[in-house]
């Protein structure tokens, strides 16, 4: 053999090495890169409620609440303890609940360490009380925004938006539910024993490095942080007791990345009765309920005596292939609740055959369209910038937007102040899930997704709200848009470029 074949064989042979040591490495990674959590039991903890916030209502009829936000330390294992924050707690925050018609002020006390601000994510209320970027609260200070609630009854939340650190804010703990009743829905007959049979369920996926939150990026994840395990309410392998035949639940994705798709470990069917901004029409009955981050729902599920069974996160299609799909938490499953049930049960009055009226505009009236591009770069091609007015809207006008994603990556949608109605996906009527009031959306990559919304304000120039995609990472890279309302005619004022730290 010459000299020459000798070293082709070589190189050869190390090439084939190398390449089975990449292929194997890559499998390695590949394979190590599914979570599941399903299936292993241990469901030892009680699940957490979060307790009801107390108010007052004052002469003029304002209920008032108080949130702190606080650092502090949670034993989410028993015996190791987790620097978090949290509101009027170390961990989380209290439920809100007020009904159509009264006016609301949150006095929000910031009592950490940096400038932060309160979201009313999913809120119909004036752009400066919205608590977006512009309503920064610096440390020690009170910031009050009140307004009247003036919407369907709904499962909304509140969190931290400082522009940049929503992710970390959020990650540490600070985010908690505000749940708006009215007349009708009280009366419908819905379960609605707070805590008993009506269950607030927030569910975030978290990892530890010891007792600490690890809260890193993996660098093959293109969606932000996503947990090896899950919590609800703050709560590691949660159980709860339940002593109705019909529970409740009002699901909130508040994970910052990851996207469930729920449903129960026997494929029982449930009904959905409401989405992000309110009751359906009709409860739908279904196996699987999607949420991306941000969004909420409200299924009800029956229960036999004595019986166990487990609320599950299941595999889903994110709209990747099959490499992001695997890194992106698509392939990942999560036992998420036991519900164990009481060996006699409370009957529970049948579901009433129509539930609510969305609020939200079929689009026939629209004044004008609007078009966004979706990309982590930015959307439209811009990056977020807080003194650019990125959209104006005459108030008391119906708009639709086309939001489209074809960014190789998958995103969502939120848009602030407002609930839409889903009028296409993909050029198809939306599947039943998606048929009632949103104010955020999952839009996978190759996907299109029409909205159409009222913004009824009121008018302020100078006050914009928030679009955004609400995988909580993207949003803080920067894509973020703003746009304001303002009376017919009228054009958009000057925001400020910066955050304004206000409070006394
Ligand atoms: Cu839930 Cu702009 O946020
Ligand atoms: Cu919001
Ligand atoms: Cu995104």
């Amino acid at each position: 053999m010459s000299g020459f074949k000798r070293v082709l064989i070589i190189l050869l042979s190390a090439g084939i090495v190398l390449t089975l040591a990449a292929g194997g490495g890559f499998l390695w990674v590949y394979s190590g890169a599914k979570v599941s959590t399903a299936g292993r039991g241990g469901f030892r903890n009680e699940l957490a409620v979060p307790p009801l916030a107390r108010s007052t209502v004052g002469p003029d009829g304002t209920r008032v609440f108080d949130l702190r936000m606080q650092a502090g330390e949670t034993e989410f294992t028993a015996g190791r303890r987790t620097p978090t924050w949290g509101f009027n707690g170390s961990y989380l925050g209290p439920t809100l609940r007020a009904a159509r018609g009264e006016k609301v002020r949150v006095r929000v006390r910031n009592a950490l360490g940096e400038a932060s601000t309160v979201h009313w994510h999913g809120m119909r209320l004036p752009a400066r009380m919205d608590g977006g970027p512009h309503q920064m609260v610096a440390p020690g200070a009170t910031w009050s925004p009140q307004w009247k609630v003036d919407q369907p009854a709904a499962t909304l939340w509140y969190h931290p938006h400082p522009h940049g650190e929503t992710e970390d804010h959020v990650q540490r703990g600070l985010a908690g539910m505000f749940i708006l009743d009215d007349a009708k829905s009280l009366g419908l007959g819905l379960p609605d024993t707070y805590g008993v049979n009506d269950l607030p369920l927030i569910v975030q996926d978290v990892k530890f490095d010891g007792a600490r939150f690890d809260h890193g990026h993996g660098l093959l994840q293109t969606t932000g942080f996503l947990g090896d395990r899950t919590m609800v309410n703050g709560t590691l392998d949660p159980y709860r007791v339940v002593g109705d035949d019909l529970v409740r639940l009002r699901l909130l994705n508040a994970s910052t990345a990851r996207t469930y798709d729920f449903g129960f470990d026997d494929n029982r069917a449930f009904s959905l009765i409401a989405t992000d901004g309110g009751l359906l029409e009709k409860a739908a009955s279904m196996d699987r309920i999607q949420l991306s981050p941000g969004e909420r729902a409200e299924i009800v599920v029956r229960v036999r005596p004595g019986e166990r069974t487990v609320l599950r996160s299941y595999p889903l299609s994110i709209g990747q292939d099959f490499y992001n799909q695997r890194f992106n938490g698509g392939d990942d499953s999560f036992d998420i609740l036991e519900l164990r049930a009481r060996e006699r049960l409370r009957h529970s009055s049948a579901l009433p055959v129509t539930l609510g009226k969305p609020e939200i505009p079929d689009g026939s009236q629209a004044a004008r369209t609007r078009f966004f591009d979706l990309k982590v770069s930015g959307i439209n091609g811009r990056r977020m910038s807080m003194g650019r007015v990125d959209a104006t809207v005459a108030r008391g006008t119906t708009e639709v937007w086309t939001v489209r994603n074809t960014n190789g990556i998958p995103h969502n949608f939120h848009v602030h102040g407002v609930q839409s109605r889903i009028l296409s996906v993909n050029g198809r009527a939306p599947r039943p899930a998606l048929r009632g009031a949103k104010d955020t959306v999952f839009v996978p990559d190759r996907t299109t997704v029409v909205l159409a919304m009222r913004f009824d304000g009121p008018a302020d120039p100078n006050s914009p709200y928030m679009y955004h995609c609400h995988l909580l990472a993207h949003e803080d890279q920067g894509m973020m848009g703003q746009f304001v309302v303002v009376g017919k005619g009228r054009r958009a004022g000057r925001p400020s470029a910066v955050h304004a730290h206000q409070g006394h």
